[in-house]
C-alpha cells in the first residue's frame, strides 16, 4: 500500500494507460481522481476500482481548455483538501507526413499532448505548493528521444513534454514536488489495437513487433501503472528531472534486422 491517504488525479484515464494507471494506484490504497473526457469510460473505471474494493471518483476534464482544468483542479483540492500526485497522462497519437499535415492536425496534438500537460502541471502545482509537498508523472513517449518518419507532430509534443519534465522539476524541487517523465515504448491500449487493425496484416505485424522486443511482449498499461507507482510513492524521494524510458528493450538494440 505504497499510496495509502495519497489523493491522485489520472488524466485521460477511461481506458488505456491511464486506466492501467488508474487501477493500480487504487490497488496502492491511492484515491483516484478519474479525470478524463468521455464521461461514460470515466464511470465504467469508476466503476471497477470499487468493485475491486478501491475509492476512486470521475471528473469530466478537458486538459486542452484552462478553464477546464481550473474547475477540475478545485473540485478535487475542495473535496480532498490537496493533490498529492498528477498523472498527466491524456493524449492523442497523430501519426501523418509532414506534407500532409494541417495547422489543425498540429494544434490538435499541441493542444492536448502539450497544452494539457502544462495547464495540469500549473493549476495542479499551485495547490501542492501550499502543502510543500507532491509529484507529478508525465507520459511522454519513447518518440521524445528517437522516432519515425511521418510522426514529426508527436515527436515534437512528446520532446515538449520532457523539456517541461526537466524544467519543472527544477522550478518545483524547493516546493517539495517533484516531476518525472515516463517514456512507454508499445503498449497494448484501445488505440495500439486500432493501430494493428488499420494495418491489414495486423498479425504479421503483431509478431514482427513482439520479436522487436527483449523479452518478445510489448507493455501493458499496469506494466506503466506500476512504474508511475514508484514515481508517485516516498520511494522516490530523490528521483526528479528524470526521463524513464519503459519499452521491454526495443531501444537497447543497435538496429534492426533479421538477416545479419
Ligand atoms: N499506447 C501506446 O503504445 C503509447 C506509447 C507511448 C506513449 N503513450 C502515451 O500514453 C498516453 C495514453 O495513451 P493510450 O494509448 O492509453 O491512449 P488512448 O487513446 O487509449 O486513451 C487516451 C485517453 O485520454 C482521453 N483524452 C483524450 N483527449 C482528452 C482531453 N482533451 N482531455 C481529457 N482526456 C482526454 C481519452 O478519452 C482516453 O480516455 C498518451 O499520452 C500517449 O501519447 C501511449
Amino acid at each position: 500500500m505504497r499510496l495509502i491517504g495519497k489523493t491522485a488525479i489520472v488524466t485521460g484515464a477511461g481506458r488505456g494507460i491511464g486506466r492501467g494507471i488508474a487501477i493500480e494506484f487504487a490497488k496502492e490504497g491511492a484515491t483516484v481522481i478519474v479525470a478524463t473526457l468521455v464521461e461514460e469510460e470515466g464511470r465504467q473505471v469508476v466503476q471497477e476500482i470499487a468493485d475491486q474494493g478501491g475509492r476512486a471518483v470521475f471528473v469530466q476534464v478537458d486538459v486542452a481548455s484552462e478553464d477546464s482544468v481550473r474547475d477540475m483542479v478545485r473540485q478535487a483540492a475542495e473535496a480532498y483538501g490537496g493533490i498529492d500526485v498528477l498523472v498527466n497522462n491524456a493524449g492523442i497519437t497523430l501519426f501523418k507526413p509532414l506534407l500532409e499535415a494541417t495547422l489543425e492536425d498540429w494544434d490538435a496534438v499541441m493542444n492536448i499532448d502539450l497544452r494539457g500537460v502544462f495547464l495540469c502541471s500549473k493549476y495542479v502545482a499551485a495547490e501542492m505548493t501550499k502543502r510543500g509537498a507532491g509529484a507529478i508523472v508525465n507520459i511522454s513517449s519513447n518518440h521524445a528521444k528517437a522516432t519515425l518518419p511521418d510522426t514529426e507532430l508527436y515527436a515534437a509534443a512528446k520532446a515538449g513534454v520532457n523539456g517541461l519534465t526537466r524544467s519543472m522539476a527544477l522550478s518545483l524541487g524547493k516546493s517539495g514536488i517533484r516531476v518525472n517523465a515516463i517514456c512507454p515504448g508499445f503498449t497494448d491500449t484501445p488505440h495500439y489495437r486500432a493501430w494493428l487493425e488499420s494495418q491489414g496484416n495486423a498479425r504479421e505485424i503483431e509478431q514482427e513487433v513482439a520479436w522487436l522486443h527483449a523479452g518478445s511482449r510489448i507493455a501493458s498499461p499496469s506494466d506503466i501503472g506500476k512504474l508511475a507507482i514508484y514515481l508517485a510513492s516516498d520511494e522516490a524521494e530523490m528521483v526528479t528531472g528524470a526521463e524513464i524510458v519503459i519499452d521491454g528493450g526495443l531501444s537497447a538494440r543497435l538496429y534492426h534486422s533479421r538477416l545479419c
